[in-house]
C-alpha cells in the first residue's frame, strides 16, 4: 500500500477521462509537460497543509472559490484580477466575523477538466460527445471540436503558468496590502453589499490608523502587506497530473506540481478507481467531494486510503448535497468521521447540489438555495459538535448573470444578459460578496454560542 508510483493509476479502472485517438501525440505532449517546470512548489503545498490543519482545529477558515471551468477564450488579466479582488473582499468579511485567519484557495490556474453527467449531448437531433473542458476538447457543437486533443494540455499548462504568475504578483506586489482594503471595492457602488463592505473597511482602516498612531508596528507587518493565495482544481485528467508530478527534493516524496490543492470529484471517487489511486500518493492537500451517494462505508475506506496516517490538513471533505438534503446526509458522514477519530476539514459546496433549469432554459442556481445549504451545513455542525471549516463556491469577479436572486434579485429573464460560463452557473461579484456577509453571520452566531457555552 505504501509503495506508489505516479503512473500506477493506469492499472486502475478510470471514468470521466477522454479516449485519445492519437496515441503518439499524447505521448509526445506528456513528455513535453514532464520536462517543463512544475507550477507550484512542494514547500508551498506543505504550508497550505499546515494552514488547513489549523482549519481542521477551528483556528482558521477556508475560502475556496473560482470558475466552474476556466476557459481559453475568457482568459484576461482583468478577469483574474477581479476574481482575486472579490476573494480578498470575501476573506476580509469572513476574517472580521470569525476572528481567525482565512485560508484563500482559488479554483484557478488549472481548473480546466470537467466531469459530465452524460457522455454525449444531443442538440436538434444531432448527438455529439460532451464537452469536457478546454484542456480536453472545445465547446463548439461540431464533431471536430469535440474530438479530445492532447495539444490542449500544453495550452492549459501555459495559461495556468501565466495565471499563477499574475496571482503571485497580486499577492505580494502591494495589491493585497490590507491598508488598501478600500481600493478593493469594485465598480458596484450602488449595491447594498458594497455599502456594507465600505462600512467594514472604514472600521478596519480606523483600527490600522490607531495602531500606527500609537506607534505599534506589527512584527508581522509583512503579513499585512501581502497575502498567501493558493490554487486548486479537480485532478481529473490524470495524464496531465502525472506529467506534472515530481519528487520533492526536501522530503523525497511525490508532489503534484499542477496546483497547491487538488480534489477528487463526486463522480470519480470510486475507492478502487484511478483518481483515488493517483491522489493517495501525492503529498498535496486533497479535497474529496461528498454528494448524496457517499456511503459511510465508502467514506471510511477513502479516509483510510487517502490519509492513512490521519494527518490534519491532508484531507478536506467537501459536502455538496443540495438545500433540503444536508440534514439527511451530513450527520451520518460527520458521525463516521467521529467514529474513526479522523482529522478532516469540513467544507460546504452549496453549488453542485443546487443546479436547476430556469424557465428560460438556462442552467442556473437560485441564490436562496445556495444560502439555505450553507445554513443547513452550519446547523448540522453546531448540532454534532463538529467544525464547519470552510466554504467552496463557483464564482467570478465579473458581473455575469448566471445565478438567480441575491439583493439585486436577478430573474430567470435576466439570465440571458451576460451568461458566459463554460460550464456551471457562477455567483457574480455582488452575489459572492453578499454570500460572504451571510456566511459571516453564521460564523458570528457560532462564535457567540461557543463563548456562551464556555462561560456557562
Ligand atoms: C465541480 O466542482 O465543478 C464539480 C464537478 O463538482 P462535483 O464533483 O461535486 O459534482
Ligand atoms: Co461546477
Amino acid at each position: 500500500m505504501t509503495e506508489w508510483h505516479k503512473s500506477d493509476w493506469r492499472q486502475k479502472p478510470r471514468v470521466q477521462m477522454p479516449d485519445y485517438t492519437d496515441e503518439a501525440k499524447l505521448r509526445e505532449v506528456e513528455a513535453r509537460i514532464a520536462s517543463y517546470p512544475p507550477l507550484i512548489f512542494a514547500g508551498e503545498a506543505r504550508r497550505l497543509r499546515n494552514e488547513l490543519a489549523a482549519v481542521s482545529r477551528g483556528d482558521a477558515f477556508l475560502l475556496q472559490g473560482g470558475d466552474c471551468a476556466e476557459s481559453f477564450a475568457e482568459f484576461t488579466a482583468d478577469g483574474i484580477r477581479d476574481t482575486f479582488k472579490v476573494m480578498l473582499q470575501m476573506a476580509m468579511v469572513l476574517t472580521y466575523a470569525a476572528k481567525v485567519p482565512v485560508v484563500k484557495v482559488g479554483r484557478m490556474a488549472g481548473q480546466f477538466a470537467k466531469p459530465r453527467s452524460a457522455p454525449t449531448e444531443t442538440v436538434g437531433g444531432t448527438e455529439l460527445p460532451s464537452y469536457r473542458g478546454d484542456i480536453i476538447n472545445a465547446l463548439d457543437f461540431t464533431p471536430e471540436a469535440r474530438i479530445p486533443d492532447p495539444e490542449r494540455m500544453l495550452q492549459a499548462y501555459l495559461q495556468s503558468a501565466a495565471t499563477l504568475n499574475l496571482l503571485r504578483a497580486f499577492s505580494t506586489g502591494g495589491f493585497a496590502d490590507v491598508h488598501k482594503v478600500h481600493a478593493w471595492t469594485l465598480g458596484f457602488t450602488d449595491a447594498p453589499e458594497a455599502e456594507r463592505y465600505r462600512e467594514m473597511a472604514n472600521r478596519i482602516s480606523d483600527t490600522l490608523d490607531f495602531l500606527s498612531a500609537a506607534g505599534i508596528k506589527s512584527e508581522q507587518s509583512h503579513a499585512m502587506e501581502s497575502v498567501d493565495f493558493y490554487t486548486s482544481h479537480e485532478a481529473l485528467l490524470l495524464e496531465y497530473e502525472e506529467a506534472l508530478t515530481r519528487v520533492d527534493s526536501t522530503t523525497g516524496k511525490w508532489v503534484a506540481g499542477s496546483g497547491h490543492m487538488i480534489w477528487i470529484g463526486d463522480r470519480t471517487r470510486q475507492p478502487d478507481g484511478a483518481h483515488v489511486e493517483f491522489c493517495r500518493g501525492v503529498q498535496n492537500p486533497i479535497g474529496l467531494k461528498c454528494g448524496p451517494s457517499m456511503t459511510t462505508g465508502h467514506l471510511k475506506s477513502l479516509m483510510a486510503t487517502l490519509n492513512p496516517n490521519n494527518e490534519a490538513g491532508r484531507l478536506t471533505l467537501i459536502a455538496r448535497f443540495g438545500a433540503g438534503s444536508v440534514g439527511e446526509h451530513l450527520p451520518r458522514l460527520v458521525k463516521a468521521v467521529q467514529e474513526e477519530g479522523a482529522n478532516v476539514v469540513w467544507s460546504c459546496d452549496p453549488m453542485h447540489g443546487n443546479t436547476i433549469k430556469s424557465s428560460t432554459g438556462y442552467k442556473t442556481r437560485p441564490f436562496d438555495s445556495v444560502l439555505r445549504e450553507v445554513k443547513e451545513f452550519f446547523a448540522v455542525h453546531n448540532a454534532e459538535g463538529s467544525i464547519p471549516g470552510g466554504v467552496h463556491f463557483e464564482m467570478t469577479g465579473s458581473d455575469v448573470t448566471e445565478c438567480t436572486g441575491g439583493v439585486r434579485a436577478l430573474t430567470d429573464e435576466d439570465l440571458s444578459d451576460r451568461y458566459h460560463t463554460a460550464c456551471d452557473p457562477r455567483l457574480n461579484a455582488s452575489q459572492a460578496l453578499e454570500l460572504a456577509f451571510l456566511v459571516a453571520e453564521e460564523l458570528t452566531d457560532r462564535r457567540a454560542c461557543l463563548e456562551t457555552a464556555k462561560a456557562g
